[in-house]
């Protein structure tokens, strides 16, 4: 049997029927202490997605649970945003970020327009776009915020293309591209983001660029040399400044797959899932 998981707010998951019924799979609630983790073939981590208020106890959680995808040393990398340091080390290129630890300050020098957001967080929670000559109490309001809940803050330019392009999430099965979404915008000028715990921008199906493809699949190759073959990946893309892809964040926690986007999807996802659990 492979258990799926997700979060007591949803306990039958988030629009994934289809998976677990191809699957075989039950929900499971990964705070929930009656679960035993090791009885099941395999566990899928899918919508947890309440972790970002405690991610100590979901990272101690993930270590608990002995066939985990993805593994927990993936999860406890991936759940906080400061990675995307490591990434543009890399060589890959990201959205300019600058990392505000507990009590930094806004620096001096600022972008036209930007996004504050924390570095532990999902579904654009704590996340806001604001112009400095307009905004800056607002900005300052929400970086004492986020600072308040004990995270560091990430600051970003605004890309602009996302209220007309949208974001591009690149999804993989077992490391081979699957399909892409195209994301609406989120952001409201002057605001702080506010979406349900299973909520999604407009969605539809898009074609990657060939250079979205390929930026993708570098930061695949990345992920595999480092973590070894990622049973699912998302990798969400904004166009920069200059019109060429770069990096927005590696989802290799609890991505939605939006499955129902691509025909054959949910296929691929089942057997990739179904090959780590035999
Ligand atoms: N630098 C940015 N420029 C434009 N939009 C952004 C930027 N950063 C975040 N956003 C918007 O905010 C949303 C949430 O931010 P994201 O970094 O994806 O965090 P998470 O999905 O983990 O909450 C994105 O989907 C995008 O719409
Ligand atoms: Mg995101």
């Amino acid at each position: 049997m492979i258990a799926l998981v997700t979060c007591s707010e949803l306990p039958s998951g988030s629009g994934e029927d289809e998976l677990a019924e191809r699957l075989g799979a039950s929900w499971a609630v990964w705070d929930d202490p009656s679960v035993d983790w090791a009885a099941f073939e395999l566990v899928v981590v899918r919508s947890p997605w309440d972790y970002k208020d405690d991610r100590d106890a979901f990272v101690a959680w993930a270590q608990s649970v002995p066939r985990l995808v993805n593994p927990a040393p993936v999860l406890a990398w991936n759940t906080d945003k400061r990675y995307m340091g490591e990434v543009a080390a890399a060589g890959l290129p990201v959205v300019e970020t600058t990392f505000l630890a507990l009590g930094e300050g806004l620096p001096d020098e600022l972008p036209e327009e930007l996004v504050l957001k924390p570095t532990v967080s999902a579904g654009a929670q704590d996340t806001g776009r604001f112009r400095p000559a307009a905004d800056l109490d607002a900005a300052r309001a929400l970086l004492a915020h986020i600072h308040a809940s004990g995270r560091t803050a990430m600051l970003q330019p605004f890309l602009a293309s996302v209220d007309v392009r949208g974001e591009r999430a690149l999804l993989y099965a077992g490391g081979a591209f699957s399909h892409a979404v195209s994301k609406g915008p989120i952001l409201a000028p002057g605001e702080v983001a506010s979406m349900a715990i299973d909520e999604d921008p407009e969605m539809a199906a898009a074609g990657p660029t060939q250079e979205e493809r390929a930026l993708a699949d570098r930061a695949v190759t990345w992920l595999t040399e480092r973590f070894g073959p990622l049973a699912y990946a998302r990798i969400d893309l904004l166009a920069g400044e200059d019109g060429s892809p770069v990096v927005l964040e590696l989802e290799l926690t609890e991505p939605s797959l939006f499955l129902g986007h691509s025909p054959g999807a949910t296929e691929r996802f089942a057997s990739a899932f179904q090959a780590l659990a035999r």
